[in-house]
């Protein structure tokens, strides 16, 4: 059967573009980077992006687009010894679908409080964790996104998704920099302006490298197969690089933005204290509809912001979806209706402890951390770097570096050749296994960084 394809460079960056920019880089970029001192982690992060990101992401279309097949196939193809990599990676958005909806629940709940008019409340402290704790309603919001994530690839509407957002998208974009804009210019704004561009080198350290990588594989969707599905979708004479530079930089710019919109309202509210600082998951929560409250028209932005990013979520949470159906589909050989209720049901399996460990079942931990931190954990910060490891290591040793470069060359040379070649083979693997292996020790108290 011959594979559909994307139209062409521009629609292959959109489609790949609408499933990286999601919540990951409105969501988990700034809490990480207030968390991990700021400036230091927004500087790692783009060395990270621009070193081992472009050139995993390249590498995996060029798996996609020369297998045609997505992950698992795709390294059976290569070398059928290393199929296991492709399960692995398949792993991943298994784990993550399920706390990505609890998120994509909680912006369906503050969009919904706007609307009705409840913007004031929202910027009261205590409204999110009050909203988070309580049992029924998180659970309720989370089944909602993740209904709407399931009709989305059910109906198979998602293309009529894809091209609403097309057009939200840029909307997005210049409505968070106006709201960054906004903040930037407040009195007060300055120093968080300055803790989020400034580099502190004394607060550099392992973690943050480990947490700034696993953000990249994360915000990219590098890392889990995703991109390997996509590349199986891509026409033979588009750009691989050019694509990939391009994805990486709207991605990043986004989540650029996203930072400077909150966290120097951090300390425009909450003067930038530690504890705010350590908000977590809550931070953009916590503190943008504050930012709202002191706006002119600040309660129609907000209803506006949260609806782009409700969409920003779903274009993400439905390529998630649709990957572990089509992988559910393809492994157990399940018919697409009974691949997606499996999906769902494992969804909801996951995703409810995730939404009441912050309530209910808030003493409940697992290695210290909430039921949500812990998934979030252990598909960022150990599974997806173990991936990336092994898929570096693959084509590095076992199919080489030139087979990719081939692929990657059919539309032009590649004028950084040797550097695919040796972040591939040698700074990628280097700098993934010193960090994963010194911060899986001290999370498991057998070393301190
Ligand atoms: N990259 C998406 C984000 O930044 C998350 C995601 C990961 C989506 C993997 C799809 C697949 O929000």
């Amino acid at each position: 059967m011959k594979r559909d394809t994307f139209t062409g460079r521009v629609g292959f960056v959109l489609a790949a573009a609408g499933s990286a920019v999601g919540l990951g880089n409105i969501w988990r970029f700034p809490y990480l980077a207030a968390q991990y001192g700021g400036g230091i982690f927004l500087l790692v992060y783009l060395v990270l992006v621009l070193t081992v990101g472009i050139w995993l992401m390249s590498a995996e279309i060029a798996m996609g687009r020369k297998t045609g097949l997505s992950a698992v196939g795709a390294f059976r193809t290569l070398n059928s010894k290393y199929s296991f990599i492709g399960y692995l990676a398949a792993l991943v958005p298994i784990l993550v679908l399920p706390y990505y909806s609890v998120i994509g629940g909680w912006v369906t709940k503050y969009f919904f409080a706007f609307v009705s008019g409840g913007a004031a409340a929202s910027a009261t402290n205590g409204f999110f964790d009050s909203f988070t704790a309580s049992t029924f309603e998180p659970l309720a919001w989370f089944l909602v996104f993740l209904g709407l994530t399931a009709i989305a690839v059910f109906f198979g509407v998602e293309k009529g998704i894809e091209k609403v957002s097309r057009v939200l998208m840029p909307v997005l974009v210049i409505l968070a920099v106006f709201i960054a804009g906004f903040v930037v210019l407040q009195k007060g704004a300055l120093e968080g302006v300055l803790y989020y561009l400034t580099p502190d080198f004394s607060r550099f350290s392992v973690k943050t490298v480990l947490a700034a990588m696993g953000q990249m594989f994360y915000s990219m969707s590098v890392a889990m197969g995703i991109m390997i599905t996509y590349g199986s979708y891509m026409k033979p004479d588009v750009s691989i690089a050019t694509s990939a530079k391009q994805i990486a930089l709207f991605d990043t710019c986004i989540a650029f933005v996203s930072g400077l919109m909150i966290v120097p309202a951090v300390f425009l509210f909450s003067g930038g204290s530690e504890q705010s600082l350590n908000q977590g998951p809550g931070l953009m929560f916590e503190t943008l509809p504050k930012v709202f409250q002191n706006m002119n028209g600040g309660a129609a932005i907000g209803t506006v912001f949260f609806l782009l990013v409700l969409f920003a979520a779903l274009t993400s949470s439905i390529s998630l979806m649709e990957t572990v159906v089509s992988i559910f589909q393809d492994q157990m050989k399940l018919s697409r209706i009974r691949a997606s209720l499996l999906t769902l049901v494992i969804s909801i399996m996951l995703g409810i402890p995730s939404s009441i460990g912050f309530g209910l079942w808030k003493d409940v931990r697992v290695l210290g951390l909430q039921f949500l931190d812990f998934f979030d954990f252990i598909s960022n910060s150990v599974i997806m770097p173990i991936v990336a490891l092994l898929t570096a290591l693959f084509i590095g040793y076992v199919i080489k570096p030139q087979t990719l470069l081939d692929e990657i060359e059919r539309t032009s040379p590649l004028k950084s050749k040797g550097w695919f070649s040796l972040t591939i083979r040698y700074f990628a693997p280097v700098c993934i296994l010193i960090v994963l292996i010194t911060s899986l020790l001290s999370t498991f108290g057998l070393f301190t960084i």
